[in-house]
């Protein structure tokens, strides 16, 4: 994948911005990086705090021929590519089903990924937000946020270089991204998501769905990057999207 980079000062927001380019007939790997949002937007309708200096705004266009079905597999193999870019700063990141990179189950990156028809077929936008600093985290996220600066076991007084952090994203993308398309991509996904995600299988968690909420706990991913939540009475539900949040263990002492 060839990746170009469009830059902004300030923008909207880049998946909107990328978008706009892919209905012009962007070509896949073309990246939009703003200092600043002013409309970011995170999953379900939330915005995404995205002031100067404060975090990595960047969305990218894909148009992979995959069938919708295995869309999640998308958001997988990003943020594979986002936790190994964070490995590369001193960050020990997990990652939370579908599109959440939390450290110590605090919030350092969230993935937007979104799809858009364009006259050259259906591509797929991929938002990443990655906090760099928490010194600007608005009061309401304080709490539940971290970031690069924060985590990092090797930056010491180094000030933390934006340029090296979406570098090296942007070729972890490529990287992950040909995996997934090559013949075995799918089942090689899952296995390197498995590596870096404690809530592949035995964590409890409570699923917030559209129509219901349900309590169990996590037992592998379907083909397409589905999720699968075994429920007390041992049946499974297979959750295509929806929010999952760890349930703690409740001690009746
Ligand atoms: C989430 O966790 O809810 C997803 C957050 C995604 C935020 C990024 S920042 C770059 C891109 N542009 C946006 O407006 N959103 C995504």
């Amino acid at each position: 994948m060839n990746i170009t980079i469009l830059r902004f000062d300030t923008i909207d927001s880049t998946n909107t911005e990328a978008a706009n380019q892919a209905r012009q007939g962007a070509a896949e790997g073309l990246c939009v990086i703003a200092d600043q949002q002013t409309a970011g937007r995170g999953r379900h309708g939330r915005t995404w705090s995205s002031q100067k200096g404060s975090g990595l705004y960047f969305s990218i266009v894909l148009r992979p021929k995959i069938d919708t079905q295995s869309l999640p597999l998308i958001t997988l193999m990003t943020g594979i590519a986002v936790y190994d870019t964070l490995k590369e700063f001193g960050v020990e990141p997990d990652i939370k089903w579908v599109n959440d990179i939390l450290v110590r189950e605090r919030k350092i990156s969230g993935i937007l990924a979104e799809t858009v028809e364009t006259p050259t077929g259906l591509a797929v936008i991929v938002g990443i937000g990655i906090n760099l600093t928490s010194r600007t985290f608005p009061d309401e996220i304080a709490d539940i946020a971290t970031s690069i600066e924060a985590e990092s076991m090797m930056m010491g007084p180094r000030a933390l270089d934006p340029l090296a952090v979406e570098t090296k994203l942007a070729s972890f993308i490529g990287y992950w991204y040909e995996i997934l398309l090559g013949e075995s991509g799918r089942s090689e996904i899952i296995q390197n998501w498995r590596q870096r995600s404690s809530y592949f299988s035995g964590k409890s968690v409570r699923v917030t769905l559209p129509a219901n909420t349900i309590d169990g706990t996590t037992d592998g991913l379907e083909e397409n990057g589905a999720l699968r939540v075994k429920t007390r009475d041992g049946s499974v539900t297979i959750v295509q999207a929806g929010d999952v949040e760890m349930l703690r263990e409740v001690s009746h002492e």
